[in-house]
């Protein structure tokens, strides 16, 4: 492995290198690191003694396929008409397709005949946005939203708050590290990677009892460096789909707290877990006990809104002016990114959230989601059973959101893959949002095959 730093001016041929990281260095900070740059080389070294040119993408490697997305592509070119689709968190209803919520198609034509211009948004997306997602997440009456401690920044997506940030942890505390549930959902590390940003792994999960290793995650953070980060899970954690109890998240903030760590909360999936309040619950136990704390959250999953890339960057300081600071470095990591978010998702969950009429069908619709979710937990497991299967799958009823891990194991994974066309992120992830009533039997008789 090796380091180029271009501010040097270092030139040297390294096609005989396997791997290298190239950073661009700009005002002293490292601006973008590209792994696995197999075979590159440098403009200047480009021709021969012969004069022959030399290209330069012609050096590069196959990339290895995203854990996740990569498999969504596997699925798309699967010309089998069976195939089944578990890998991606995308949400189906019970006819098997992705829908648009009926709140998002009218609050789309209220945004059609209302809107005016298409000039740029501020770098922190649309204030309406910003204020409903503060009330969304801490609900409209916490003192913290009158007191100007909290500041938010709409982003593209969850992924793109989780970069901006990695891209500002990395900035302004360049020695801190991420702490990672292991599992966890399997592009944090990559995000946190492409920051710049050491990660390492506390204990979450128990395979044998299919439960939260509580005390071992405990143990860990009771090491943790004060000034490292620990990213947490809001709720339905991803991959495994098991949450800390309202009494567990306590323990969990309160040891954040006497260790001077920054929770990180990954708030993907509000709502599809036990409820709008209820899956906030270890948000705002943590808001309780700490003064500092930055929030990430997505409105792919709860407005099925995933191709809008909508989500934002919450933060929280001590006091309004620390908050505001914060929030000038974080203006500047977006400007270098992407410099300011679409503006379409961001009203479209604006204007929902704003109308009470349109909020109250909204919380309806994710209500019918979840619930649709929570018996196709059911059914699986029934299903499995009557169809033969001799392990015990039971635990899933018990998990929250749109994944569950079933213990299936990576041979199993590409059997069901290879044979049956049926597509689950080698983990044994399985996004049961993705089941229906018509898909049920194939999808367990093809199980039961592959556990014998
Ligand atoms: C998932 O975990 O499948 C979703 O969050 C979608 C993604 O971007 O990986």
């Amino acid at each position: 492995m090796m380091t180029l730093d271009f501010t040097t001016g270092q030139k040297e041929d390294i096609l005989d290198l396997s791997r290298a990281i190239v950073i661009f260095v700009f005002d002293g900070i490292p601006n973008l690191i590209i792994d696995d740059a197999v075979g590159f080389r440098n403009h200047a070294a480009s021709t021969d003694e012969q004069g022959t040119i030399y290209m330069m993408l012609e050096y590069l490697e196959p990339a290895t396929p995203d854990a996740i997305l990569g498999l969504n592509e596997a699925y798309n070119n699967d010309p089998n008409p069976a195939k089944i689709n578990l890998s991606v968190g995308v949400y189906k209803d019970a006819s098997g397709t992705t829908p648009v919520l009926s709140t998002v198609k009218e609050a789309e034509t209220r945004l059609h005949s209302s809107e005016v211009s298409k000039s740029y948004l501020p770098m922190t997306g649309l204030a309406a946005f910003n204020k409903t997602v503060q009330a969304l997440l801490f609900g409209s009456d916490c003192e913290l939203i009158g007191s100007g401690r909290i500041a938010t920044a709409q982003t593209p997506g969850g992924t793109g708050a989780l970069r901006v940030a990695g891209d500002f942890l990395h900035t302004m505390f360049p020695d801190a590290t991420v702490w990672l549930s292991e599992p966890t959902w399997p592009n944090h590390p990559g995000v946190f990677a492409a920051a710049g940003i050491q990660v390492q792994t506390y204990p979450y999960f128990d395979a044998t009892s299919n439960s939260l290793s509580f005390d071992a995650m405990i143990d860990r953070f009771n090491t943790i460096p004060a000034g490292d980060v620990v990213l947490l899970h809001g709720c339905c954690h991803n991959p495994t789909g098991v949450d800390p109890s309202p009494a567990q998240w306590e323990t969990i903030a309160d040891v954040i707290r006497s260790r001077a760590l920054l929770p990180l909360v990954d708030f993907a999936y509000q709502g599809f877990g036990d409820g709008m309040e209820q899956d906030a619950t270890g948000l705002r136990t943590l808001s309780r006990h700490v003064d500092e704390m930055l929030i990430c959250n997505s409105f792919s999953k709860n407005f099925s809104l995933y191709n809008e890339r909508v989500g934002a960057l919450t933060l929280i300081a001590r006091s309004a002016p620390e908050a505001e600071t914060a929030m000038g470095h974080i203006k500047l990591r977006i400007r270098t990114n992407y410099s300011n978010p679409p503006a379409h998702g961001g009203g479209i969950v604006a204007a929902v959230l704003a109308d009470e009429g349109l909020k109250a069908q909204w919380h309806l619709e994710v209500d019918s989601m979840r619930e649709r979710i929570r018996s196709m937990r059911e059914l699986f497991v029934r299903t499995l059973a009557k169809k033969g299967a001799e392990q015990d799958f039971s635990f899933m009823q018990q998990q929250r959101g749109m994944f569950s891990f079933s213990g299936l194991t990576p041979p199993q994974v590409a059997k069901l893959r290879e044979e049956h066309s049926i597509y689950i992120v080698t983990s044994g992830r399985v996004n049961v949002a993705g089941m229906t009533e018509s898909n049920m039997d194939a999808l367990c008789e093809a199980i039961v095959a592959v556990l014998d």
